[in-house]
């Protein structure tokens, strides 16, 4: 699931994505919403968003999959892909905002760690 050379990269790297994850959602959120305010009009802003909780959810849960790969390489974390795909399918959540979220979840992980995420790190 994991090359042995991006699970060495990512063990390296995870506990600074970690310490600093507060801040990265925070920084991702304030691109995500500048960049498509309709998400947070008619997606976001219903139901937990409003509580801090959930802005933490989606950043958190990326670390906490990078967690599950590193410690079993070689096993996929099923039980916690199939709770967040049945969550999204609910949402109604389509494949082009999956990009829109990946594109400013790392441009905020790029923002808040700098030069630490070479090409390398941020394909890992
Ligand atoms: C790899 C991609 C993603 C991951 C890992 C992820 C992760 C999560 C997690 C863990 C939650 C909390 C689920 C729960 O309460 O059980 C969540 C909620 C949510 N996600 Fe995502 N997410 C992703 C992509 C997206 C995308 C593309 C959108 C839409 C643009 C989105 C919109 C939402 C919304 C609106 C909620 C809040 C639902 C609610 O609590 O009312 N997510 N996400």
């Amino acid at each position: 699931m994991l090359s042995e050379k991006s699970t060495r990269t990512i063990r390296a790297t995870l506990p600074a994505v970690g310490a600093a994850i507060d801040e990265i959602a925070a920084v991702f959120y304030t691109k995500l919403f500048a960049a498509h305010p309709e998400l947070e009009r008619d997606l976001f802003n219903r139901g937990n968003q409003a509580n801090g909780a959930q802005r933490q959810a989606l950043a958190g849960s990326v670390a906490a999959f990078a967690s599950a790969l590193i410690e079993h390489p070689d096993v996929r974390p099923d039980t916690m892909l199939t709770r967040i795909a049945h969550k999204h399918a609910s949402l109604g959540i389509t494949r082009d905002q999956y990009e829109i979220v990946r594109t400013h979840l790392f441009a905020a992980i790029a923002d808040v760690l700098g030069e630490a995420v070479t090409d390398e790190v941020a394909a890992a």
